[in-house]
């Protein structure tokens, strides 16, 4: 049996395994629809929800600087994930490109943390979802009990029928689900244009100040679990505001930029990978950026940060200035948005389980792919169900940050992994390539992890525990079923295996 260090899949494996008859994907995706993807599931809860919460809990009108240092760190992890999608062009993301790198183990871990990005992250969007359709419900006079809707229902009955719905349209076809993310996207993009457009008119010079309000002692009740992590470590309690509160604030909103990586999980269905892959990925992450840095200056413009709504502040801040219509269309807007978060999240975690399925790392029945649709159908649904429970009947609210850390560490993870890479596999064709490997990569994990010690240490605690988990049923499972334990040794630092593909790329 091949020992675990061995256990590298070949990036020519990879590619491999997505020609099997049974297990293939239709390549259907341009650029322009990786970055209208990119921009489905980015814009979301993050922009909608957080810039209230963390302007006035953390940042004051400097969110817009948090969304801005969230943003580069974004784009540095953002190279680095273009590089290795336009090398690997394989389902499955960050766990595929860990399985040509680091090995299995390595790549089992980031394809268990990667649910904590996708499924978690969906859950919590779909929560919201909820929550902003009894909203609207509300305001036309039929809203559902608490119990069954909102943000703090015990049973979320909306939460779990958007969740179905999403998972129909994808079983049915990327191609649809593509079409439906292009009309909502368009939508939500307007909203977001429109809320630029008419709100900087309504701005008050005076709401600016301070901008980066002075830091305040933490809360009496507040225990050392609740403060970011860096803070308890090295001792020091500065609790909000101040440019602590201005990074932790960072750490927070970095959840509105989660979903540029998932473009890279459509690899697989991408026409032209090499090309269209990095043009969608960092395409999608700079029109984001820019439009949050414009909504957040507008909005804490437009009202005083301590002011600002939690559970819908670009809506609220325009039924402050006097202009109810403006926030009954803004909760429209961001309904159909969080639309298509839900299903691209999904999507992403069904295409990473499908990957780890057809590597026998997870029960192979999952990796079907339906003869007629093209869609693996069966991991799909498997997705949907588990997502929807999760939305159901979990407090989604706190494990927000948890999300976070889990997509941070896949970050990390990728971003060392390219420069693992260029050193074993340096002849591999690269049709993008990040500028400045020897740095910039390292950069890139650095500003990640820099990110997640400015989480709460209770954040930290949950990760380490459902990482732990993780390893056990690796332990238990994968490390004996998988296809290279079966199959031996597919180490490409192999002299024969580096032959053949070195005489392959010069084919
Ligand atoms: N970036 C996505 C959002 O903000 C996950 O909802």
């Amino acid at each position: 049996m091949a020992t675990n260090r061995a256990r590298v899949k070949s990036v020519e494996d990879s590619i491999r395994d997505t020609d099997e008859p049974g297990h293939r994907l239709k390549r259907h995706l341009s650029g322009l629809d990786l970055a209208v993807f990119g921009v489905g599931v980015i814009i979301g809860t993050g922009i909608f929800v957080l810039t209230g919460v963390v302007a006035r809990d953390q940042s004051g009108p400097a969110v817009a600087i948090s969304f801005v240092i969230a943003g580069v760190v974004c784009g540095l992890a953002a190279l680095c994930y273009a590089e290795f999608a336009s090398t690997v062009p394989v389902a499955g993301s960050a766990y595929t490109f860990s399985y040509a790198t680091f090995g299995e183990f390595v790549a089992w871990i980031i394809g268990w943390d990667l649910v904590l990005e996708l499924a978690l992250g969906a859950a919590t969007v779909a929560v919201g979802w909820s929550g902003y359709l009894n909203q609207l419900l509300g305001d036309l006079g039929v809203p559902l009990p608490t119990s069954i809707a909102g943000d703090e229902a015990r049973f979320n009955i909306p939460a779990i029928v958007i969740v179905a719905v999403m998972t129909a349209v994808l079983v049915l076809g990327i191609k649809l689900s593509s079409r439906v993310t292009s009309v909502i996207v368009a939508i939500k993009v307007a909203i977001v244009l429109l809320v630029i457009a008419v709100g900087v008119f309504f701005v008050k010079a005076a709401n600016y100040t301070p901008f980066v309000p002075p830091a305040q002692p933490p809360a009496a009740d507040a225990s050392g679990w609740d403060a970011p992590l860096v803070q308890t470590l090295f001792g020091f309690m500065p609790g909000t505001f101040g440019w602590g509160g201005v990074i932790a604030g960072a750490s927070i909103v970095f959840f509105a930029f989660i979903g540029f990586d998932i473009v890279a999980t459509a690899a697989e269905e991408t026409k032209d990978p090499a090309k269209d892959m990095p043009r969608g990925i960092i395409g999608s992450l700079v029109i984001c950026t820019a439009l949050y840095v414009a909504v957040s200056l507008v909005v804490v413009g437009m009202q005083r940060y301590s002011e600002l709504s939690a559970e819908a502040p670009l809506a609220e801040a325009f039924s402050s200035v006097g202009l109810p219509i403006f926030a009954g269309i803004i909760s429209l807007g961001a309904l159909a948005g969080l639309t298509s978060v839900v299903m691209i999240l999904m999507l992403g975690q069904s295409r990473v389980l499908f990957a780890m399925s057809r590597d026998h790392l997870l029960p192979p029945a999952f990796a079907a792919v339906h003869p007629r649709y093209g869609t693996p159908y069966k991991i799909t649904i498997v997705t949907g169900v588990f997502v929807a429970f999760l939305a159901a009947v979990v407090p989604l609210e706190e494990l927000a940050s948890l999300v976070n850390i889990g997509t941070l560490f896949a970050f990390v993870l990728v971003s060392i992994g390219v420069w693992v890479l260029r050193r074993t596999r340096p002849e591999l064709p690269r049709t993008f390539r990040v500028p400045m490997v020897q740095v910039l990569p390292w950069v890139s994990a650095a500003a990640c992890l820099w990110l997640m010690a400015n989480l709460p240490g209770e954040t930290w605690l949950r990760f380490v525990v459902w990482m732990a988990l993780g390893i056990g049923l690796y332990f238990v499972y994968g490390r004996r079923r998988s296809r290279l334990a079966a199959g031996g040794s597919l180490d490409p630092a192999t002299a024969g295996e580096r032959e053949t593909a070195r005489n392959r790329a010069t084919d």
